[in-house]
């Protein structure tokens, strides 16, 4: 008897890529200037969260791991995202500052791949941004010991119920110690565009010695 077709059949999934094609004429002479046009046609087509990537970090014992982080902010420096500095992510930085993003903008058949090292933000910078976001998300920052395991939902809520009656309903909310920012400073930057046959654009920015930027076409 032959097997049963897994269902769903995920080996039968696949797209093929014909939206367009990234050509060595298309690149700016700057990565960061080429991220802002993708980032920036990533928004008008509409793509949910599109400031969503994956940020790759490396444990003491290089392990591996990844999770979704927003980018909060780009420049000429590099990429800007905030977190608990006490979190996995935060303390695998501390140790190995070598991390990598990733801009999965699957409708666009595009993906960016960022390799760099991540450096604190100053605390100005990180007070600024924490007073900016909605207060139920500063309170959640101080109700939540990210990463460390909890006993349960239970713990979670009384975190929070604990630290709103800390803050009143509208007292200030201040930038916990354990909260703060990282600039990712790029050495590669790699854009690329799905094209038919799997025959991929693959164009990547590297660093070069004197501080410039070289490009490279990779095979798909
Ligand atoms: C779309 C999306 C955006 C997220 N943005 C952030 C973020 O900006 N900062 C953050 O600390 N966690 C963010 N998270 C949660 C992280 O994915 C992760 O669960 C958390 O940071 C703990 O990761 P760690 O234990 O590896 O440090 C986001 C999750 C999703 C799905």
């Amino acid at each position: 008897m032959p097997e049963p077709a897994p269902h769903p059949d995920i080996a039968a999934l696949r797209e093929d890529y014909a939206r367009g094609g990234l050509a060595e004429t298309d690149l700016a002479s700057d990565p960061i200037e080429m991220f802002e046009r993708w980032l920036a046609e990533a928004i008008d087509a509409g793509l949910h969260e599109p400031n969503a990537m994956v940020v790759s970090t490396v444990s003491a014992d290089g392990l591996p791991s990844a999770r979704m982080v927003l980018l909060k902010g780009v420049r000429p420096e590099g990429f800007v995202f905030f977190t608990n500095l006490e979190s996995r992510k935060g303390r695998e930085l501390t140790g190995e500052s070598a991390c990598a993003l990733l801009f999965p903008w699957h409708p666009l058949e595009r993906q960016v791949r960022v390799e760099g090292r991540a450096a604190l933000l100053p605390r100005s910078e990180v007070d600024d941004y924490f007073a900016s976001r909605p207060r139920g998300s500063r309170v959640g920052a101080w109700a939540s010991p990210q990463s460390r395991v909890v006993e349960g939902r239970d713990e979670l809520d009384r975190r929070y119920a604990d630290a709103l009656a800390r803050f009143g309903d509208d007292g200030p909310v201040p930038t916990p110690d354990h909260w703060g920012g990282y600039l990712v400073a790029p050495e590669s930057i790699e854009f690329w565009q799905g094209r038919p046959g799997r025959m991929h654009d693959r164009l990547v920015y590297r660093r070069t010695h004197t501080g410039g930027w070289r490009t490279e076409r990779l095979a798909p």
